[in-house]
């Protein structure tokens, strides 16, 4: 992140952000290097961009800081005892964006508690030196936009950019290592070896549609006003068809005491790879197996069965345990993400025993954002953290 401004007073040299954070871990900052800088909040921007408001209040970016996600807040908190502050420039500034702007590094502001909040998002002018993070510009004079002839307002000065439509733009801060350099996220890379690369299908075209309409009331009717919620069913309709897909196949084995089944799971809508990004994020294969009746005669365990059932992955930590911290992983030990388009398949060898057929199998793919020793490790409740929402199932009938 670099800031650039017209007003020589109200910019800061790079070095001196390192300083500050570093700084603000250990001690308090002087009180003479405080940015006085009044970054406008959210509910500034409600009264003449309500419905866009409205949409970004439910969206994962307004709860990505260290009091509203948890996961991140205890994770963060932890990595900062344990790396004396290393992780704070690591991992901080795309979670809490607005603290590395106006050093709020003790959250007196209300905006600090906004996450990835309207004005940071907009305040990027250009990509930035690629050792920021994120690695972007910052304007503080100006909101950028995609409209190029936006009506002049009283309360903010508009900018025109084309970055703002551009997968790169989303790809600053969704792609992020570790301060040890261990790839934790490369949802912009894998983006960038998939087809939609290729035919353009940009990550705002999935996961900001918008319809024909007003940014503001207090504009013109514009071609498209982009959808701010940022959420799963959004993206899942973007586009016609399935997001995901799981098709079963299953045999009876010779000696006719066991089912074999496989499980065969293809990404044929996500434009990256499934799952994508933080490490914590999965996807699992639940599977089962039932007599016509209903009763069931198996169950699989996705966590005793981790190469097959779970994808996504596995980091692991100087003394090669795994799964590692996404804070303490020292390399990446296997990566079972799907890629775009591809499709990868979970096998089963079910004992059936002498219950007599026909059975039932039935197979779920779930989105977990989190895995059960994080849970642990953190205190995190698993109704909020361990939910397992369905993205395909399958289930068919054996003779
Ligand atoms: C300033 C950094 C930043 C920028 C810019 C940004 N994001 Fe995010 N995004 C985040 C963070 C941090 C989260 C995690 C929020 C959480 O779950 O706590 C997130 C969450 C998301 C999610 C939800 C993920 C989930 O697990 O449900 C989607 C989808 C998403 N971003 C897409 C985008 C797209 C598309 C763009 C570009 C238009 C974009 N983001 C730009 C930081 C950013
Ligand atoms: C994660 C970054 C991000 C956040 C947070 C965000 N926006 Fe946006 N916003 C964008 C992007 C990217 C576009 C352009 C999308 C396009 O054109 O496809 C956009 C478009 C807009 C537009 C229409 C102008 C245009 O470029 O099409 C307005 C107005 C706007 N945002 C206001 C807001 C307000 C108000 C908030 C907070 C309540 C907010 N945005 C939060 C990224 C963000
Ligand atoms: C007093 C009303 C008002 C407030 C408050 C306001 N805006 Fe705007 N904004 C407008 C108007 C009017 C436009 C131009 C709409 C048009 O031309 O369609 C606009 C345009 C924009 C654009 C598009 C710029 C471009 O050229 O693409 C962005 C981005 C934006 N506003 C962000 C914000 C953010 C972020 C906030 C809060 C921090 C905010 N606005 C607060 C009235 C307001
Ligand atoms: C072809 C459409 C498409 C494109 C292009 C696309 N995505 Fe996605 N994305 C999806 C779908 C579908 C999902 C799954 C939604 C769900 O969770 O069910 C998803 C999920 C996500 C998630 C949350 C998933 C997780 O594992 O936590 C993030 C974050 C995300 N996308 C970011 C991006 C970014 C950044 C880009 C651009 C580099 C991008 N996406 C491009 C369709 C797309
Ligand atoms: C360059 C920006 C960036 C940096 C740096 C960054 N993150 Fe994130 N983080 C994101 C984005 C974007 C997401 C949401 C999409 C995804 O899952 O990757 C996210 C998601 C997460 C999640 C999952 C949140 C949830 O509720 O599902 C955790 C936990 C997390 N980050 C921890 C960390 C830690 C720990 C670090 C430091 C080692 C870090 N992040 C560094 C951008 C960043």
């Amino acid at each position: 992140m670099r800031t650039s401004s017209p007003n020589p007073k109200r910019s800061l040299p790079v070095a001196l952000l390192l300083f500050l954070a570093f700084a603000a871990v250990a001690y308090t900052p002087p009180p003479l290097y405080r940015r006085n800088t009044n970054l406008q909040q959210a509910s500034t921007c409600k009264e003449c961009h309500l419905a866009i408001t409205e949409q970004w209040e439910r969206s994962p970016h307004a709860r990505a800081e260290r009091t509203q996600n948890l996961l991140f807040g205890r994770m963060y908190f932890q990595s900062l005892k344990a790396t004396r502050g290393a992780t704070m420039l690591n991992c901080g500034p795309c979670h809490e964006t607005t603290l590395f702007v106006n050093q709020d590094f003790f959250f007196t502001r209300d905006i600090s508690h906004e996450g990835v909040t309207c004005v940071f998002c907009h305040m990027v002018s250009a990509p930035g030196p690629s050792t920021g993070i994120p690695p972007y510009e910052l304007d503080l004079e100006h909101y950028y936009g995609s409209v190029r002839n936006s009506i002049p307002t009283t309360s903010h000065q508009s900018g025109y950019s084309t970055y703002l439509r551009t997968s790169e733009y989303c790809g600053a801060c969704h792609s992020y290592a570790n301060q040890n350099g261990v790839k934790i996220s490369e949802t912009y890379a894998e983006w960038k070896r998939s087809k939609y690369a290729k035919q353009g299908v940009t990550c705002q075209s999935c996961h900001m549609p918008g319809a024909p309409g007003r940014i503001s009331y207090l504009g013109p009717a514009r071609p498209k006003v982009p959808d701010h919620s940022f959420s799963a069913e959004l993206a899942e309709k973007a586009r016609p068809g399935a997001a995901a897909t799981v098709a079963l196949r299953a045999v009876r084995n010779r000696a006719n005491d066991s089912l074999v089944v496989s499980a065969v799971v293809t990404n044929t809508g996500w434009g990256h790879s499934l799952p994508t990004g933080n490490d914590q994020n999965m996807a699992i294969i639940r599977l089962r197996v039932l007599t016509e009746a209903g009763a069931i005669v198996w169950e699989s365990d996705p966590f005793a069965d981790w190469n097959n059932s779970v994808f996504g992955v596995t980091l692991a930590d100087e003394l090669g345990s795994w799964p590692a911290e996404t804070w303490a992983a020292t390399r990446v030990l296997q990566n079972r993400r799907i890629k775009a388009g591809g499709s990868a398949t979970a096998r089963y060898r079910v004992p059936v025993g002498d219950q007599k057929g026909p059975y039932r199998v039935e197979a779920q793919l779930l989105f977990r954002r989190a895995r059960p020793n994080t849970l642990e490790t953190y205190g995190l409740s698993e109704e909020t953290y361990g939910a397992e929402r369905v993205l395909a199932e399958a289930s068919i009938r054996v003779p």
